[in-house]
């Protein structure tokens, strides 16, 4: 018997298309909603491969509430995924489709009555902006986005926003948030919605915001895509990693076969209605560290390009605290190496018609996103 009928949003991209195949493995009836959108999908309307057969498909755009209707019926649980992320200027998308996209699924939930029984909501690290630090003198602190005259003149670390000392970073903790870009705004107020408004109408809901996720399916077209799909195009064409800053930056890297068990997980656990948790690997790793796994798992020697060069707009370092998800009994079980390895398998079935890496940097660099310090 089944366990209910689970819409999946975005379930055609790279983690909805995971946690669809984990809920259909525990007995779930899935259904995804997608607008297939460039640079994501190919444009032309189609459904990727990798998405299971048992799937049923629904094209549609979660700004239309006609669409929203469609897809919600006879639906027991949510996993809204489907999200714009780019680092264009275009911000009033960022808020037409993640935050009136999420406006719209509790509009139609509360307006019709729907027995939807759990809202799962995808959030992200980067709703922390810069995050937390120790400071000898003045204990935590919690310092604004980096200073960019600082950058330019490629002084990396953060320093305390009280006495300008230096400072050390600090695991993140879920009672924060200072989101300082478009797309982390936009994210952070679908986890508002997710707690107030689940909880002020009784639809449980729960928030996760995830750290770097890895694993196969993640696009290799689209411009924000991280250092996996950078690091492996440039080292399969025998290219040096490019590695921005000092390459000593601490990031965590969570697998996407965990994040769909964290998603089943939230959707099953009561004891996760109107929280939010960190979704992450549980320990960092400087970017260089990264780029040697994946040299060593390509089978290649390619010292990395410390080129100086940064992005506007990032965090120095960002390791999630992952205690609060353990306490519900998720732990990550894969490691950046157990990810790289499977996404090198499936990178290099993948027809690679462009120069995606080359293309994305150069990109970047004509927004003025990506700048090099003097
Ligand atoms: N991948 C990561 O490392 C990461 C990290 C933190 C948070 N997230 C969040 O996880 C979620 C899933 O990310 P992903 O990496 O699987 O992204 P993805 O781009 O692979 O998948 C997103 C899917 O949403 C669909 N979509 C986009 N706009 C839509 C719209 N208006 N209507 C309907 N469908 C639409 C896309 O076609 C795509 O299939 C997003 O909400 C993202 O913000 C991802």
């Amino acid at each position: 018997m089944s366990k209910g009928l689970a819409l999946i949003t975005g379930g055609a991209g790279f983690i909805g298309s995971h946690t669809a195949v984990e809920l259909l493995r525990v007995g779930y009836t899935v259904r995804v909603l997608d607008n297939l959108s460039p640079p994501v999908h190919i444009g032309d309307g189609s459904w990727p491969d990798w998405l299971s057969a048992d799937v049923e498909r629904v094209a549609g755009d979660v700004r239309n509430r006609e669409d929203w209707a469609k897809a919600l019926r006879g639906v027991d649980v949510v996993i809204h995924l489907a999200a714009y992320q780019d680092l264009l200027r275009n911000f009033s998308q960022f808020f037409h489709v993640n935050s009136v996209g999420t406006a719209l699924l509790y509009e139609l939930i509360v307006a019709e009555k729907l027995p939807v029984r759990k809202v799962v909501v995808a959030s992200s690290q980067f709703v922390y902006g810069e995050g937390r630090y120790q400071c000898a003198k003045d204990g935590e602190v919690f310092p604004d986005g980096r200073d960019p005259q600082r950058l330019a003149k490629g002084l990396w670390e953060p320093v305390c926003p009280k006495c300008r000392g230096p400072i050390k970073s600090l695991p993140l903790l879920e009672t924060h948030a200072g989101p300082e870009n478009q797309y982390s705004i936009s994210k952070y107020s679908q986890e508002l919605m997710a707690v107030a408004l689940g909880r002020n109408y009784g639809i449980p809901s729960v928030a996760l915001r995830y750290s770097i996720v890895q694993g196969p399916h993640q696009s290799f077209r689209n411009a924000y895509s991280g250092v996996l799909r950078i690091f492996t195009l440039q080292m399969m064409k025998g290219r040096r990693p490019s590695v921005f800053e000092d390459g000593q930056q601490l990031r965590d890297y969570v697998n996407v076969g965990d994040v769909a068990r964290a998603n089943r997980l939230a959707l099953e656990s009561d004891a996760a209605n109107y929280e939010v948790f960190n979704v992450g690997g549980g320990r960092g790793y400087t970017v260089v560290e990264f780029a040697r796994i994946v040299g060593e798992t390509l089978g290649v020697n390619l010292e990395p390009n410390i080129s100086g060069e940064y992005r506007v707009g990032d965090t120095r370092h960002s390791v999630s605290d992952i205690s609060k998800l353990q306490r519900l009994g998720w732990q990550p079980t894969k490691t950046p190496r157990d990810s790289v390895r499977d996404y090198v398998e499936w990178i290099r079935r993948q027809k690679l018609d462009k120069d995606y890496a080359g293309e994305a940097l150069t990109k970047l660099r004509e927004m003025g996103v990506l700048r090099k310090a003097t």
